[in-house]
C-alpha cells in the first residue's frame, strides 16, 4: 500500500530528545512523516534518508537549515477561568501575600465567582485566545485543570470548554479535575460536608467522562491536608483517575512524600518540599513539575530543581498559567529561569517542556520526543542553532509548529540564517 509521506528537509539540528538525557541531536537531518495518520515515519541524517526513500514521491518542506524540535508540553495550566484579578497582583506589588490575599476572600474565591458567572462561550472564547497564544510559542500540548467551579456543574463547564476547544483547536488539552482547589465558601464551616459531596456526587461524574484522566489537589497550608488529599486521591484512583497533586507551595506539610505513598504521576509546585520527600519520589518515579513562574511572580524562592535534576529526577516544567499566583504563559521567560533561576542546564530545561513534560501528563510514548511512530508535533525555530532558544532571553524564536503533520503556524516573516 502506499501512503502518502511529506518531509522536513535541510534540517540544521534536529533535537530529538530521545534516551534518557541529553538532546541527542542529529545534524543535516530529515524527518519524514505521515500526513494521514499524523506520525512520524523515520528520521536521521538526510543524506541515508535520501538512500532509501525517492523523495520524488515526497512533498518535502526546506527548513533552509533551522533547527527543529519535538512541540513543546505545558503540563501544568489553569487556562480556563472567568475573569482577572489584576488588582491582587497590584496588592501584591505593595506587600500583602498571596495568603492574606486568600484569608480576605480574594483569591482562588474571587475567580470561582467569576467563573461561575461566566458563560460557556465566554470561557471558550477566552481559552482559544490562550491557546492560540500557546501554539504561538510553540506549545502543541497542555494540561488543563477544572478548579473554579468547586460545584459540579461548573467544575463541568470548565472541562467541557476544553473538550470543546480540543476538538477544535490545534493544541491538544489533557483534562484534570481540580475540584478540591479550596474549601468553598459556603462550605467554611463544614468542610467536611464538602469533601464529602466532592468524593460521593462530583468525582463520580468526573470519572464517568473518558476525557478526564486526572484527579488534583491543592494540598497545603490553608486549603486541603495531606490526610483529606490522600481521602480524596484514593478514592479518584478507584474511578480511575490518576493523581497529580499542588504540593508544598506555601509551607512544607509533606506531600511530595504523599505523592509517593499513593503513586501520583506527578507533584507539582515542591517550593518547599523536604529531602526525604525528593528521595520518595524518585523512587516511586513521581515526575516532579516546577513552575518557576508563579515563584517568580510570587517573589517566592525557587522550588530545588537543581537538587532533584542531581539525584536523578526527571524535572518537567510548566507555566502555571492561571489569573492569580501566575498570570503567564510566557515559556520564553520559563526557560530564562529554569536555566537563570532553577541552575538547570540548557539541555535539562528544554528536555524538561518535551519529554519530562510528557511523561507528567502520561503521554511519554506518543508526544514529547521524535521518534518513529510518535505524533507529528515540531517547533521549529528562526534560529541558526537550538541554543538561541535560551540564549535569545525572554523572546520567541518559534517560527513555524506542526501539530500531527499539519502546519498550523507560520511567522509572517522569517529570518535568513543561511
Ligand atoms: O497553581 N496553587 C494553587 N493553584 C494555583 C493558583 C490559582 C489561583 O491563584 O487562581 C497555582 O498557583
Ligand atoms: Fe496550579
Amino acid at each position: 500500500m502506499s501512503e502518502k509521506l511529506s518531509a522536513l528537509v535541510n534540517i540544521g539540528e534536529l533535537v530529538t530528545c530521545e534516551g534518557e538525557k541529553g538532546l541527542n541531536i542529529i545534524e543535516e537531518a530529515a524527518l519524514i512523516f505521515n500526513e494521514e495518520s499524523g506520525r512520524i515515519t523515520e528520521l536521521g541524517r538526510e543524506e541515508t534518508l535520501r538512500k532509501k526513500y525517492d523523495f520524488s514521491d515526497i512533498t518535502g518542506e526546506d527548513m533552509e537549515g533551522r533547527p527543529v524540535l519535538p512541540g513543546f508540553i505545558d503540563p501544568h495550566t489553569h487556562f480556563v477561568f472567568g475573569g482577572y484579578r489584576a488588582e491582587e497582583y497590584f496588592w501584591r506589588l505593595q506587600g500583602m501575600s498571596y495568603l492574606e490575599i486568600m484569608e480576605k476572600g480574594g483569591g482562588i474565591s474571587s475567580t470561582v465567582r467569576a467563573t461561575r458567572e461566566s458563560s460557556f462561550e465566554e470561557l471558550y472564547r477566552r481559552g482559544w485566545q490562550r491557546l492560540d497564544s500557546f501554539l504561538a510559542q510553540g506549545v502543541t500540548t497542555i494540561e488543563g485543570k477544572s478548579g473554579y467551579g468547586m460545584e459540579l456543574e461548573t467544575e463541568l463547564k470548565q472541562l467541557e470548554v476544553m473538550k470543546k476547544i480540543t476538538q477544535e483547536h490545534p493544541v491538544d488539552v489533557v483534562q484534570t479535575f481540580l475540584g478540591a482547589h479550596i474549601i468553598p465558601g459556603e462550605f467554611q464551616d463544614s468542610r467536611q460536608k464538602y469533601i464529602d459531596i466532592l468524593i460521593n456526587r462530583m468525582l463520580p461524574a468526573a470519572a464517568e467522562r473518558d476525557e478526564i484522566e486526572f484527579c488534583d489537589v491543592f494540598c497545603d497550608k490553608g486549603v486541603y491536608t495531606v490526610e483529606e488529599t490522600e481521602k480524596i486521591l484514593l478514592a479518584a484512583q478507584k474511578l480511575g483517575l490518576k493523581s497529580k497533586i499542588h504540593v508544598d507551595e506555601i509551607e512544607y506539610v509533606g506531600g511530595a512524600e504523599l505523592a509517593a505513598k499513593i503513586g501520583a504521576v506527578s507533584a507539582e509546585h515542591l517550593l518547599k518540599v523536604s529531602d526525604r520527600g525528593i528521595s520518595e519520589m524518585e523512587k516511586a518515579g513521581v515526575i516532579p513539575v516546577i513552575l518557576p513562574i508563579t515563584a517568580f511572580s510570587l517573589q517566592e524562592s525557587y522550588a530545588p530543581a537543581r537538587k532533584m535534576a542531581d539525584r536523578g529526577l526527571p524535572v518537567a516544567l510548566a507555566t502555571d498559567l492561571n489569573p492569580g499566583s501566575c498570570y503567564s504563559e510566557s515559556f520564553p521567560l520559563l526557560l530564562a529561569l529554569a536555566t537563570l533561576k532553577l541552575n538547570l542546564t540548557p539541555e535539562e530545561a528544554i528536555r524538561a517542556v518535551t519529554i519530562n513534560a510528557a511523561r507528567a501528563i502520561n503521554r511519554e510514548e506518543e508526544i514529547g520526543s521524535l521518534k518513529a511512530g510518535k505524533k507529528a508535533d515540531f517547533t521549529v525555530l528562526d534560529a541558526p542553532d537550538y541554543r538561541h532558544l535560551i540564549y535569545h532571553i525572554g523572546v520567541n524564536s518559534v517560527c513555524s509548529v506542526y501539530k500531527s503533520g499539519k502546519k498550523v503556524k507560520q511567522k509572517e516573516k522569517s529570518l535568513e540564517y543561511i
